[in-house]
């Protein structure tokens, strides 16, 4: 508890699966946060179950693909809260998956748009604001695939989180210096839509299942606890990381 007692946050993929769990997590441990994604009534839902177990929130719909949404978001947060301390940028896609000879350019530029470009531009506003206030904390999702796990079929995907990791390591070496750390948070598989979507077969789930260590994809919040450590000051000496919290997928071989 109390991990963020003072703390304002930027969490974008709020609508479901890791960033809803994330953002119920940041605003128990005492931040107050401001929720983003398109789907505005997930939003408000999420909103009033934070304000019910006694957090504070507020949403802000829109689309990541969007400069002015990032410039919205920081506004949010500092018109509502007064300032901005942590940005967890999670919202992201599958994209165009299938034989990669068939994959069209514009799937292709959907998912680096989506999980890459939009990242750099959430980043790009957000850490003006922290160093206005002495510092903070970005922290992105990216993946084990394309890191130290490789599928056939999601070649969109795999480039566009690897990026992820290149952007973490040039904005930490860059903001060091003004107390912004940044991190890269690498997750196996999580029990969400995406991963339903990706895995709709028992057959499908169990190979998945089977490439951990652990033997089980993980739960929304043993991602958000991991997050938290980065967004908390446990992790003041930690940055420039890519953050593998993936079950042990990356050692099996069985
Ligand atoms: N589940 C896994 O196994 C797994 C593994 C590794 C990494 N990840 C990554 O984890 C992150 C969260 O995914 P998840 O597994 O929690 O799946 P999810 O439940 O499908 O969440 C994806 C989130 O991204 C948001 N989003 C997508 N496109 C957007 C856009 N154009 N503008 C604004 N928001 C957008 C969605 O909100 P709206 O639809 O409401 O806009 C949703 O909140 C993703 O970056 C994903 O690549 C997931």
């Amino acid at each position: 508890m109390n991990r963020l007692n003072g703390k304002v946050a930027i969490v974008t993929g709020a609508s479901s699966g890791i960033g809803r769990a994330t953002a119920k997590l940041f605003a128990s441990e005492g931040a107050k946060v401001v929720v983003g994604a398109r789907r505005k009534a997930e939003l408000d839902s999420l909103v009033e179950e934070i304000n019910a177990a006694g957090g504070e929130a507020v949403a802000a719909a829109g689309d990541v693909r969007s400069e002015e949404y990032h410039q919205a978001l920081v506004a949010t947060a500092v018109d509502r809260y007064g300032k901005l301390d942590i940005a967890f940028n999670n919202a992201g896609i599958l994209g165009e998956a299938g034989p990669s000879t068939g994959v069209s350019e514009a799937g292709f530029a959907e998912a680096l748009t989506i999980n890459l470009t939009a990242s750099f531009l959430a980043a790009k506003h957000q850490i003006g604001q922290m160093e206005k206030n002495g510092g903070g904390s970005v922290i992105f999702t990216s993946t084990f695939v394309g890191y130290s796990f490789a599928f056939p079929g999601v070649a969109a995907y795999a480039a566009s989180k690897s990026g992820l990791i290149g952007l973490t390591q040039a904005l930490a070496a860059e903001f060091g210096p003004k107390n912004v750390r940044v991190n890269a948070v690498l997750p196996g598989a999580v029990d969400t839509d995406m991963y339903r979507e990706m895995n709709d077969t028992e057959g499908k789930q169990s190979f998945i299942t089977n490439l951990h260590a652990l033997k089980r994809v993980a739960a929304p919040d043993e991602l958000a606890r991991s997050v938290l450590y980065f967004a908390s000051d446990d992790s003041s000496f930690v940055t420039g990381t890519a953050s593998l919290v993936d079950g042990g997928a990356s050692i099996t071989r069985t």
